[in-house]
């Protein structure tokens, strides 16, 4: 009797070491990290069949996936992650808003960042210290240099004069601010050059802009000079 019991539990107990150690032989993959919040509802706001062809396109691309891994694996690999990236890129521009949407860079899409800006919440003190410290907006935009229009009176400045302008009959300031921060050469003001860095849309998060504007919609009053 005390043979059997004895027969049976070193069964059992091999068996979960087998088990065991066949777990960690093969390495189970890790599932990517899943959003915090479920997808939002969107509207597409690009054409399905294009969506569709793209996302074939890209499909095609993992087809030597296989031979290209056992053959090159850092180009099998490399391939992997431009497509990953590629998909990402496409998710976005239909319309996809991913649950850190705040705190990822705008980009240079104005009517996305338009569509996206309402959805959070901007605070003109960070706003300023952003526009005085870390971005350096100031250093063009303050006290003796002039190299751009003045800071003070911001608000003002565009809501009656540059909105004024034939151009911008139908912008709003908040639009004027957002494209005169990521596309400064789309518009530039009478009398300076277009010095201002380009660079703003690959730099800054929607939370970043947001905090911007709403510094300077907090300029209102008489521009110095
Ligand atoms: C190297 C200098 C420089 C830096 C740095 C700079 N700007 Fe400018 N900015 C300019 C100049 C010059 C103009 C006017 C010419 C133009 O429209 O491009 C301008 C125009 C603007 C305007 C339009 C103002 C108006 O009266 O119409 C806004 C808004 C603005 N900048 C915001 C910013 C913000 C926000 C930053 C920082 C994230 C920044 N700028 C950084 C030089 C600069």
């Amino acid at each position: 009797m005390f043979k059997i019991r004895f027969l049976v539990l070193t069964a059992i107990l091999s068996l979960t070491a087998g088990l065991v150690l066949a777990q960690t032989e093969t390495p189970v993959p890790t599932p990517p990290p899943t959003p915090t919040l479920p997808p939002r509802p969107v509207d597409l706001i690009c054409d399905q069949q294009a969506l569709l062809d793209q996302q074939q396109a890209l499909q095609a691309q993992l087809a030597s996936f296989e031979a290209d891994s056992a053959a090159n694996p850092g180009v099998a690999l490399d391939n992997l992650f431009k497509v990953g990236a590629a998909y990402q890129e496409l998710a976005l521009a239909c319309g996809y808003i991913p649950p850190d949407f705040a705190d990822r860079t705008v980009g240079q899409d104005i009517d996305r960042i338009l569509a996206l800006l309402p959805e959070v919440f901007g605070d003109p003190i960070n706003g300023q210290l952003l526009y005085n410290d870390t971005y350096g907006c100031a250093a063009c935009h303050q006290g003796e240099s002039h190299v751009g229009p003045a800071t003070e009176g911001t608000y003002t400045r565009v809501d009656e004069i540059r909105l004024a302008l034939p151009e911008f009959a139908d912008y709003t300031v908040t639009q004027y601010l957002v494209e005169s921060i990521i596309h400064p050469d789309a518009f530039v003001v009478p009398d300076y050059t277009n010095v201002m860095p380009r660079f703003y849309g690959d730099q800054l998060s929607l939370q970043e802009l947001a905090d911007l504007v709403a510094y300077l919609e907090s300029q209102d009053g008489p521009s110095p000079e």
